[in-house]
């Protein structure tokens, strides 16, 4: 837990008067939101857009101000999580199911800072299962096309039932073991009719804040 709040409280040194901030989703991210929060009751004036639900009624609880997608063009600055980093600027993301919402606000950023602790850093990605967001339609097709991809595909369950997103779609939880080619597979997944969108962040991150458990923090920019 000290890890990833040093981390969060650093990357939350980053936000000015005036910022619009993407609010992340996860245990990470909570801390972000909760540093923001306070910041707020400080006297910090920021807009921030949610990447979840559970992310949108933490900021409304903390007293943030919350603005959509549809009343801004940009966004200054996101802040949010990761299960896998590695060395190439790549990531996994979709532990908590947010990835789609994640990606479309992560993509709309000017900048988009990534906190962790040290666990989630490796040298090649794929050990955490890839999340992939489909389609209800159709899902078992889709999960064996999948597993053409060389992975074993399993349906993300909650209790008895399908684990459902905020768009309403399926979470595939997709074990590669290891991804030598991210940017390329994260092309073909893609294309697979029934995919909305999958858990690889290729490119898109610009600051990576990790946290140790004594509290320090490591930071690398791009
Ligand atoms: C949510 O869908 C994810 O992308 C999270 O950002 C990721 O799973 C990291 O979560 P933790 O901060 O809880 O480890």
């Amino acid at each position: 837990m000290e890890a990833k709040r040093a981390a969060a409280e650093k990357a939350a040194e980053y936000v000015r008067d005036g910022m619009i901030v993407g609010l992340g989703t996860g245990s990470t991210a909570y801390w972000v939101i909760q540093k923001l929060g306070e910041m707020t009751k400080n006297g910090l004036s920021m807009k921030a857009v949610a990447t979840s639900t559970p992310s949108e009624l933490l900021a409304e609880e903390l007293g943030i101000t919350l603005v959509r997608l549809s009343e801004i063009d940009e966004i200054d600055l996101t802040i949010d999580g990761a299960d896998e980093i590695d060395g190439e600027w790549n990531l996994i993301k979709g532990g908590g199911g947010a990835l789609l919402r994640e990606k479309i606000i992560a993509s709309a950023s000017k900048e988009l800072i990534i906190i962790a602790d040290e666990s989630k850093v490796v040298q090649q990605l794929g050990r955490f299962p890839l999340p992939i967001e489909i389609v209800q339609f159709g899902h078992e097709l889709t999960l064996r096309k999948l597993a053409s991809y060389g992975c074993i595909p399993r349906l993300r369950m909650q209790g008895e039932e399908p684990f459902v997103t905020d768009n309403g779609n399926y979470i595939v939880d997709c074990e590669f073991g290891k991804i030598d080619q991210p940017r390329e597979l994260h092309t073909e997944l893609n294309m697979i009719p029934g995919v909305v969108e999958n858990g690889m962040f290729i490119n898109l991150a610009s600051k990576v804040i990790i946290g140790a458990l004594d509290g320090s923090v490591k930071e690398l920019v791009r």
